[in-house]
């Protein structure tokens, strides 16, 4: 049998058949180990070598048209397959899964933590990572020498960049987002209320708890009669719509240069252990002053978030490395 009528015939053949089972029987048939053409492939070696060549490409030509053939029917069987009789889709048959991508945790978090301060009446703002000493530290009450400034430990940035020269300035990689309070206030008058999500870096080792990169969500709300009552109940309602339940909270003294009273801010973790979420105070005069308002007129509140520490809490994720690994046998979790 010539190539020519294999061909002919298969073409033939399959047009007659109707299920898978038969497909095999037919692709054994001609492409089998003992199969018609397999038969004509092996005797090609007992030809001269010059024949052997010519029909040698013909027949393999030929198989490799078989099998895109016999494939291409398989793909019409099974799709026929998939219809009943009345050639409808059988909704029965189980689907393929669709593998679908979700937002990073953090990402999900700081998006509804945004959302949150939104719908009370917080304005959100962007500041710049590369910050000045002016901002990062003097403007908020914090003086060259001073001791305070050791709470810090910074990134300094080598000076002689353009900016610095221009600003007459020692640059920075800010450690905290409270410098955006100095230039928003700077350019507005109260009242107002802002926050300020961002990345902030501190030159310390890494372990579960501490990153050299992190991110903070700064607050202010200034205007002429605040008092840490209505501190207590912004926090109090963001917590309650995060964790989406009454949340215990311990407020307790602390220091921060640029507010009085300073406070921390504790969260009652499921464990029954407290856990440090913010920094928080009233601002403090001095800083009033250095911008340029009347102390003895605004008042306000400020707070600093670790938003880390917040994701941390709602998904129950013990080191801060895992937050930011991108990891995706830990992601996948989410
Ligand atoms: N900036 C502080 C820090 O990074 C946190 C903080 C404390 C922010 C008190 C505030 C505040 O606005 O009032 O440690």
């Amino acid at each position: 049998m010539n190539l020519a009528e294999i061909k002919k015939q298969v073409i033939q053949e399959l047009g007659g058949i109707k299920n898978t089972v038969d497909l095999e029987q037919l692709r054994i048939k001609y492409l089998g180990r003992k199969g018609r053409l397999t038969l004509i492939l092996r005797s090609l070696k007992d030809l001269p070598e010059k024949e052997k060549r010519k029909s040698g490409e013909g027949a393999n030509e030929l198989k490799r048209e078989i099998e895109i053939m016999i494939s291409e029917r398989k793909s019409e069987i099974l799709e026929k397959e998939l219809k009943t009789k009345e050639g409808k889709i059988d909704v029965t048959v189980p689907g393929t899964k669709v593998l679908r991508g979700h937002l990073h945790p953090f990402t999900f978090i700081s998006r509804k933590i945004e959302e949150t301060f939104q719908s009370m009446g917080f304005k959100i703002l962007e500041g710049p990572d590369i910050e000045t000493e002016q901002y990062n530290f003097d403007a908020l009450n914090i003086p060259k020498d001073h001791p305070a400034r050791d709470a810090w430990d910074t990134f300094w940035l080598k000076p002689g960049s353009q900016r610095s020269k221009a600003e007459n300035q020692k640059l920075l990689l800010r450690t905290h987002t409270s410098p955006m309070q100095v230039r928003f206030m700077e350019k507005n008058n109260p009242p107002f209320r802002i926050v300020i999500p961002g990345r902030c870096f501190r030159y310390e080792a890494t372990d579960a708890s501490h990153s050299h990169t992190f991110y903070q969500l700064e607050g202010l709300m200034v205007d002429k009669h605040i008092s840490i009552a209505n501190f207590k109940a912004v926090i109090g309602e963001f917590l309650r719509r995060i964790f989406g339940r009454e949340t215990e909270i311990r407020i307790k003294p602390s220091y921060f240069p640029f507010v009085e009273p300073g406070f921390e801010v504790d969260m009652r973790h499921p464990s029954g252990e407290w856990v440090e979420i913010m920094g928080a105070g009233m601002v403090h005069p001095n800083v009033f002053k250095n911008i340029g308002y009347v102390p003895s007129q605004w008042q306000g509140f400020a707070f600093g978030i670790g938003i880390d520490r917040i994701a941390m809490l709602k998904y129950k994720i013990n080191d801060i490395r895992l937050l930011y690994s991108s990891d995706l046998k830990f992601l996948n979790q989410f």
